[in-house]
């Protein structure tokens, strides 16, 4: 059976401390989980889950405090921002946005922890196998060899532009 795999990105104020309490009483959840531990969901950038993506995670599980809990105010409500935010860029780029999943888990809800993390594995593993058909194979940085040679030549023609710029012509008075 396919096992997706899962980077879980984890306030340590809540979440990292339900997932520490899950553990501590003996719950039994899917280890297909990587967690990654943050001060804050608000620390959470962009970039972070669609690297995720690339390196060859199938699912992200984001989990932070309550509204109104966040040790730094308004963390999570920036948090709820970027998530909507990611879905959309998502779904423009072929992904299915349900692989993308947030959630308020508190560090005394060590069973919510749990149930969301077995329901999010089961909606992901029904999803299938994340294809990037763009990216050239993961684990590669999404460059496909024949991409490196355009780029060098690029840079190798900045110069011959940039000739003239460096030296202005005398101005005639
Ligand atoms: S401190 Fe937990 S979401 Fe901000």
């Amino acid at each position: 059976m396919f096992e997706p795999r899962i980077v879980c990105f984890f306030c340590k104020w809540c979440t990292y401390a339900g997932a520490d309490l899950a553990g501590t009483s003996r719950k039994q959840y899917p280890p297909n989980g990587v967690v990654v531990r943050l001060n804050c969901s608000g620390r959470l950038d962009p970039q972070h889950v669609l690297w995720a993506f690339r390196e060859g995670a199938d699912g992200v599980l984001i989990g932070g405090c309550h509204p109104g809990d966040c040790h730094y105010q308004d963390g999570n409500y920036k948090t709820m921002r970027r998530a909507a935010f990611l879905k959309r860029v998502l779904s423009d780029m072929g992904i299915e946005p349900e692989r993308l999943h947030l959630e308020w888990i508190s560090a005394a809800e060590g069973d919510k922890l749990v149930n969301i993390m077995g329901e999010f594995v089961d909606r992901v593993r029904d999803l299938g196998p994340l294809e990037l058909a763009h990216a050239g194979g993961r684990g590669n940085g999404g460059a496909k060899p024949a991409d490196k040679p355009a780029a060098t030549k690029k840079t190798a023609a900045a110069p011959e532009s940039a000739k003239g710029a460096e030296k202005p012509a005398a101005r005639k008075s």
